[in-house]
């Protein structure tokens, strides 16, 4: 007889469905260089992007959220209502408290949803799905919506060359059920985090550090600051090496891997990547020129934008990887 305590078992889970959303306001490169000492050539060859998305006045980050929600629950046939658990990976929330997801469960009318926020930069929506998949895997709940949302151009400072031309406003989602019958599963997942390096790249204002009180600027902005050279190397390293993990946990090798879909902050970083990981770059999903860098909607958005053209298909394997404030980093292997 065992002595140790029972383990509940767990059940595969898969991504039944993906939804994006984008606000329909294009700025491009050459909008910023009236605005700031850049120019577009500049901004391409240092990071491979064209364009970005910026949402209208009005619209939060939850609006996105709700409409790329709506999308991947359409696509898994699943009705909002019968939805159970949400969680939002955002670092651009509609207010500190409550969470953006509360604001999406009444806009989707997922009444019956537990809700809560993530908040880890650019791996949020991976984060988002480690924590899911665990929570239907165990029963805990029958299914989930994870979001990656951000409204990063109401954080971003537009006279600090520096980051505004890196950022856009952006959201994705994706339905996870129970693998009850085949038809595709989460693999595996890798999680890291360091907090020594939490200053090479904050939102240093608006918080209890440095709250933001009435009457009152705060000492601090709540805009973006990013030790970006630093953030670059720490990049490379730990997505080549959070790719490694998820591959090798899911007992596969790279060789195994049809498509990887990478955090979209800088093409730069994707190359340095694949050219370490050894992969054909005609399978990795870029869309950075479009949209710049979405934090934790990136993914998502990539993700479903791969999924409806065709990019991914039943049986494929796909490696997810992300990189963030934190720092942290995530990925995934999905079997499709
Ligand atoms: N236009 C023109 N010149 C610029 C601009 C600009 N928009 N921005 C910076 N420069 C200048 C700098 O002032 C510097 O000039 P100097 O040499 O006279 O001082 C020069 O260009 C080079 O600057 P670097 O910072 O060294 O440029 P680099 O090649 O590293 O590119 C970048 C900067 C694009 C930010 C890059 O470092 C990067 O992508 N870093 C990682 C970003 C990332 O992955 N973030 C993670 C996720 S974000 C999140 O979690 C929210």
């Amino acid at each position: 007889m065992s002595l140790e305590p029972e383990t509940p078992r767990s059940c595969p889970v898969r991504v039944a469905g993906t939804g994006s959303y984008l606000p329909e306001r294009v700025m491009t490169n050459h909008e910023l260089e009236e605005a700031v000492d850049t120019s577009d050539e500049w901004i391409t060859s240092r990071t491979g992007i064209r364009e970005r998305r910026i949402a209208k006045e009005g619209e939060f980050t939850s609006h996105m959220a709700s409409e790329a929600a709506r999308r991947a629950l359409d696509q898994a046939g699943v009705a909002a209502i019968d939805i159970e658990l949400i969680i939002v990976a955002t670092i651009t929330p509609d207010t500190l408290t409550p969470a953006t997801a509360c604001y999406v469960q009444q806009q989707i009318g997922a009444f019956k949803a537990v809700a809560f926020d993530v908040s880890a930069a650019c791996s949020g929506f991976l984060y988002a799905m480690e924590l899911a998949r665990h929570s239907v895997g165990a029963g805990a709940f029958r299914n989930a919506l994870i979001i990656g949302a951000e409204k990063l151009s109401a954080f971003v400072d537009w006279n600090d060359r520096n980051t505004c031309v890196l950022f856009g406003d952006g959201a994705g989602a994706a339905v996870l059920l129970p693998s009850t019958n085949g038809g595709g599963r989460i693999l595996s997942s890798t999680l890291g985090t360091d907090g020594a390096q939490a200053e090479l790249l904050n939102i240093p204002g608006g918080g209890s550090a440095c709250p933001a009180l009435p009457g009152a600027a705060p000492a601090r902005p709540a805009v973006l600051s990013m030790q970006g050279r630093e953030v670059f190397k720490h990049a490379v390293n730990a997505m080549r090496q959070a790719a490694n993990d998820a591959i090798a946990a899911a007992g596969l090798g790279i060789a195994d891997i049809d498509l990887i879909i990478p955090h979209q902050a800088n093409l730069r970083i994707i190359d340095a990547i694949v050219e370490r990981l050894d992969f054909n770059r005609e399978n990795v999903f870029i869309n950075l020129d479009k949209y710049g860098n979405t934090s934790a909607a990136a993914v998502a958005i990539a993700l479903d934008e791969a999924h409806r053209e065709g990019r991914v298909k039943p049986g494929d394997r796909i490696l997810l990887v992300a990189f963030g404030a934190g720092l942290t980093w995530a990925s995934a292997v999905i079997e499709w």
